[in-house]
């Protein structure tokens, strides 16, 4: 179907450079219904943790100028039913899944790298060392370089070494470059430069900023980290919503990119981005 070129990103196979990003696709079923999974480029699931979270109080999303804010509070429904239900539904419909985990401790990180990397059907685990309120969300507080570095050690350590470990970081331009070079040190195949920047609700709950309004400070970061870590395999994301977007992560030296806030809007979208990729594409080709 599409003429975009394959990527491979730290070991990462990908049919197409259009990823979507943890959380924002559901089960993967709710955004089936628009597009198959399996044409995109990978599906990333919802940060799973080992127990179950019921996440937090509503509302959990509310709507600000070019953005959201979400405060979901990691809910997710624990590994084991994750591995039961959501996983193998996911490999049936030929998704290439990256299963964002999240821990309360170094021990959970392992258990979670463990029990995944035998998995059948894993393409990738994607840590996610940039939860907006780590402390507020009762996970582990990595938001110090040397401790992102020993989550994704603990992960590292446990999971086959041909499968990628992805290393997601915040868009922070005084600590991006550090966290990346810190996580790659530690066994990172690559980084994800990009998540929802630390934000508040209107009543003051903590929360997370995402969307179009994080893009620039996402696109600036990716660019800054490509230019400290030439070789660093990257993928971006914050606020992409059309293939101009894609193409401005790519030039700022991403190899994929992540699409998150706009699938909320509207749930074609990273399907119509991988169809526009592919038709620039072709357009290029010809003579
Ligand atoms: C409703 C919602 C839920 C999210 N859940 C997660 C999550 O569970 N784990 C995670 O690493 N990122 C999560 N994110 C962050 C996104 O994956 C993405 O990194 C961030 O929103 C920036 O991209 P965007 O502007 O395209 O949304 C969530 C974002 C939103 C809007």
């Amino acid at each position: 179907m599409s003429a975009v070129a394959a990527i491979d990103v730290g070991g990462l196979a990908l049919p197409n450079p259009v990823m979507v990003a943890s959380g924002c696709g559901g089960t993967g079923r709710e955004l089936h219904v628009f597009g198959p999974v399996g044409d995109l480029g990978a599906f990333v699931t919802r940060s799973i943790s080992v127990a179950a979270r019921a996440g937090g109080p509503s509302p959990r999303i509310v709507e600000t100028p070019s953005g959201l804010v979400n405060a979901i509070g990691l809910q997710n429904p624990g590994l084991d039913h994750f591995l039961a239900t959501e996983l193998p539904w996911l490999v049936q419909q030929g998704a290439r899944v990256v299963v964002s985990v999240v821990g309360r401790s170094l021990g959970e990180y392992a258990e979670l790298a463990r029990r995944l990397g035998r998995s059948p059907g894993v393409a990738g685990i994607e840590v996610n060392l940039s939860v907006p309120d780590a402390v507020g969300f009762g996970v582990l507080d990595v938001r110090e370089p040397f401790h992102a570095a020993s989550v994704v050690a603990a992960v590292r350590r446990d999971v086959p070494r041909d499968l990628p470990v992805l290393a997601k970081v915040r868009p922070d331009l005084a600590r991006a470059a550090e966290s990346a070079r810190t996580a790659l040190d530690a066994g990172a195949s690559a980084v994800v430069v990009g998540n929802a920047l630390p934000a508040a609700m209107p009543d003051g709950r903590p929360g997370g900023l995402s969307g179009p309004a994080i893009r620039p400070l996402a696109l600036r970061c990716v660019a800054e980290v490509a230019a400290a870590l030439p070789d660093a395999p990257l993928i971006g994301a914050g606020g992409i919503a059309d293939a101009d977007d894609v193409r401005s992560f790519l030039a700022a030296g991403a190899v994929a990119v992540q699409v998150g806030t706009a699938l909320l809007h509207d749930p074609t979208t990273a399907a119509r981005l991988v169809a526009d990729l592919a038709s620039t594409a072709t357009t290029q080709e010809q003579p």
